[in-house]
């Protein structure tokens, strides 16, 4: 854990930087948050504040750098209603429906991730992937609430792609800046996709528009760090542009693998209560299935993202 003095805000460009940190500590009018990395890629806790209070444009500002800096941000012991997870979201931009996933009644801006105890399927969630890279604009991130957390097993890991990018050979650079793959839903959730048998207690409705496709860059740029990323995931990337699935393979595979070598993850152990925030445009995350006999519940909103460049 890293402590700056009491300046009043501390909100600075991480552009082009790799392993330092800022936003260690705040001190603001209502509040002293504090960010701890927890591993040596990405991830930081962040103590000193109740996300289901109001909070002032400072304090929003300083959570905001902090998730630039660290790409997931972590609460814990939180205790959220529906309305106050919504109105912390809000503060980050737009919220988004899902598109195969109906939401809470009340809320339909808010994804019950559940899986019983009784369950034995794959959980949702359980591949490498990015967010509804399948919208033309994908998810900037989502706040992901533990309301009901298996004591054993269920930590979810994340993978930095910014630094999947910087690893890569200046060659291998070289060749994908440029290049365009494309992105479809059809795996999990179209009319023949996993969702048809796995997820039976949570609201997945497959539908044909799983089959459309989009294409987004293979290498992004962070529309607020101006840092490259890695953009492809296992869960929705399908191919190259202009080329057929089968030609797509052997790069894609090796790519979805070098995304997620160990040297670019950090791991999170769920608590009760505790909020995983993840930067969905530079972040692969991967929920493990590791809890069988327990049971988990999840409440998850989408921020609306911009269209990758
Ligand atoms: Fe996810």
């Amino acid at each position: 854990m890293v402590s700056i003095e009491a300046a009043p805000i501390r909100v600075a460009s991480m552009h082009g930087q790799r392993n330092s940190r800022v936003c260690d500590r705040i001190m603001s009018t209502t509040h002293a948050l504090t960010a701890t990395p927890i591993a040596g890629a990405l991830g930081a806790e962040i103590s000193g504040v109740s996300i289901a209070d109001e909070h002032d444009a400072e304090t929003i500002a300083w959570i905001r750098q902090a998730l630039l800096d660290y790409q997931v941000i972590f609460f814990r012991d939180q205790k959220l209603t529906p309305d106050q997870q919504i109105r912390f979201s809000r503060r980050f931009g737009e919220l988004e429906e899902h598109d195969f996933v109906k939401g809470l009644p009340e809320h339909p801006q808010i994804i019950r991730v559940v899986r019983e105890a009784d369950e034995e399927t794959l959980n949702f969630g359980g591949a490498w992937h990015t967010d509804v890279t399948h919208q033309e604009c994908p998810a900037l991130g989502s706040v992901l609430y533990g309301l009901d957390v298996p004591r054993v097993g269920g930590d979810t890991l994340f993978a930095n792609q910014y630094l999947a990018w910087d690893r890569l050979s200046t060659g291998m650079q070289r060749m994908l800046d440029g290049m365009t793959a494309v992105h479809t839903a059809r795996g999990p959730f179209g009319p023949q996709g996993r969702s048809a048998s796995n997820w039976k207690n949570m609201q997945v409705e497959p539908s044909e528009k799983a089959l459309e496709e989009v294409t987004h860059p293979v290498v992004r740029v962070h529309p607020e760090t101006g840092r490259k990323a890695l953009f492809v995931n296992r869960t929705f990337t399908v191919r190259f542009t202009d080329m057929t699935e089968q030609e797509s393979a052997p790069l894609l595979e090796y790519l979805f693998n070098h995304a997620c070598r160990e040297q670019f993850t950090c791991r999170f152990r769920w608590t009760p209560g505790a909020v995983a925030f993840w930067d969905n445009r530079c972040v692969l995350h991967y929920a493990l299935n590791d809890y069988t006999g327990h049971r988990r519940e999840m409440l998850r909103v989408a921020i609306s993202g911009d269209r990758p460049r």
